[in-house]
This record gives structure tokens, sequence and C-alpha cells, in this order.
């Protein structure tokens, strides 16, 4: 968990297909609503395939980033209409990685497209007055696995949701039926050594979790 960075530079070398079905196949048991488990995952290796995928989402990603260069990332999920700010050195730098991978995107050797069958999604807050976030719990449980299997098997991986905007244009190319939402693409392959963050930046235990109080850290 604590060495599992998103990967943004690969080495073009394949990833046997082994290695991969192991990964998935320690992934599979994560937990789903219901236990439903309506992931799917289109496992895109063939080149003309990954180029046309790899467009897609840098279509999404050449307008994100002409906002996210004039300091603002996007609007925030809380339906306050309020911008999220984007400016600091760290964000510069991982915007440029960004960049770079999104141009590059291409280029690595496995992207996996990531769905989730909406029939096996009980959405609990789907009549709050806020975007609703629930339905993403039964996918994103079996990418996190996914992620955390790539590092174990000493691959990189970067997690990516642009390319849902783009699900109808995807669906066509890679003949996905209806019914199905379109949650990430994971790309997957081996780092690039030199160019991997070492140490992950991430807020303490007590700024993320409260005792009894929300306010009040949680601490040992
Ligand atoms: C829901 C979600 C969506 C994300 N979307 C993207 C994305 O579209 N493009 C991208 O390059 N990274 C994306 N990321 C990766 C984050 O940017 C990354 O985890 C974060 O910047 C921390 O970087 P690190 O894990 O390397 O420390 C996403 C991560 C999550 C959890």
């Amino acid at each position: 968990m604590r060495h599992t960075p998103s990967c943004r530079y690969f080495r073009p070398d394949p990833v046997p297909a082994e290695v991969l079905h192991r990964v998935l196949d320690n992934a599979r048991f994560a937990s789903s609503g219901g236990n439903r488990q309506g992931w799917r995952l289109v496992v895109v290796t063939d080149p003309d395939l990954r180029a046309a995928v790899a467009d897609l989402h840098r279509r999404q990603w050449d307008a994100y980033i002409v906002h996210a260069r004039e300091g603002v990332v996007g609007y925030q999920g809380d339906g306050s209409g309020k911008k999220m700010e984007h400016g600091t050195a760290y964000a510069t730098r991982r915007l440029n990685r960004t960049d770079e991978f999104s141009a590059r995107l291409h280029e690595v050797p496995v992207l996996l497209v990531c769905y989730v069958e909406l029939a096996t999604l009980a959405v609990t807050d789907s009549q709050l007055d806020r975007p609703s976030v629930v339905g993403g719990g039964s996918l994103y449980t079996l990418i996190q696995n996914v992620l955390l299997g790539c590092t174990a098997e000493g691959l990189g991986s970067a997690l990516t949701t642009l390319l849902a905007a783009e699900q109808p244009s995807v669906d066509e190319l890679l003949g996905t039926p209806p019914g199905y939402a379109l949650g990430a693409l994971v790309a997957v392959g081996w780092p690039e050594p030199d160019k991997q963050y070492r140490r992950l930046s991430r807020k303490p235990v007590e700024e993320i979790a409260f005792t009894d109080q929300w306010g009040r850290p949680f601490t040992r």
C-alpha cells in the first residue's frame, strides 16, 4: 500500500499474460455489493486498439490540461460550484508527468478498460442532493487490488478516469454490450526505474480520521 505510486513512465516490453492473469486472479477477491462482482475488464494489448484508446484518452486530457495549466482543474464534487485550485510546485510537476504519460499512453503495453454492470449496482445514495459516490464502490475495490497486485509483481500501474467521458467510442472499439459503465482505464507495464517516485506523499491519519466526533483527530 505504501509502495504503489501512479506509474507515469513505462518500458515498452510486453507483460506476460501469465503474470497479468495472476494479478487478476488475486484481485477478483475484492469486495462488491451483494458479492455480485459486476466488474468486467477488457485487457487491451493489440497495438492498433491501444493507439485508438490512447487517442480517445488524449482528447479528454488535452481539454483537461488547458484548465489545469490555468490553475484550475475543475469544479468541486460537492455541488457548491466552487473551482478546485491547482498550482503548487508538486501539482505542476505531477501535471507535467501526467502530460507526458498521456502523450505516450499508446506505448504502454497493457491498457485495462474497466467496466461495471449497471444492473448489479445498488446505488444507495442516488436520491440525495449531491453527486452519487456509492456505485463506484463495486468497481474500485477490484481496481485497487489490481494496482496492489501489479506492485507485487514488480509492475507499474496508473489508474485514470478521463476515458469514461469517451465511453460510446470506446464501446464501439471493444464491442462492449449495453448495460455497462466505463469507470476507469488502468495502464500496466514494467516501470522505467529512474523515473519513479520513491516516496508517496499522503495526509497523516490524524487529518483524515476522527474519534467519535468530526474534527477530533484519531490518535494512537
Ligand atoms: C478516482 C481516481 C481518478 C484518477 N484519475 C486520473 C486520471 O484521469 N489521470 C491520471 O493520470 N491519474 C489519475 N488518477 C491518479 C492520481 O492522480 C494519483 O493517484 C495521485 O495524483 C497520487 O499520485 P501517486 O499515487 O503517484 O502518489 C486518479 C486516481 C483516482 C483514485
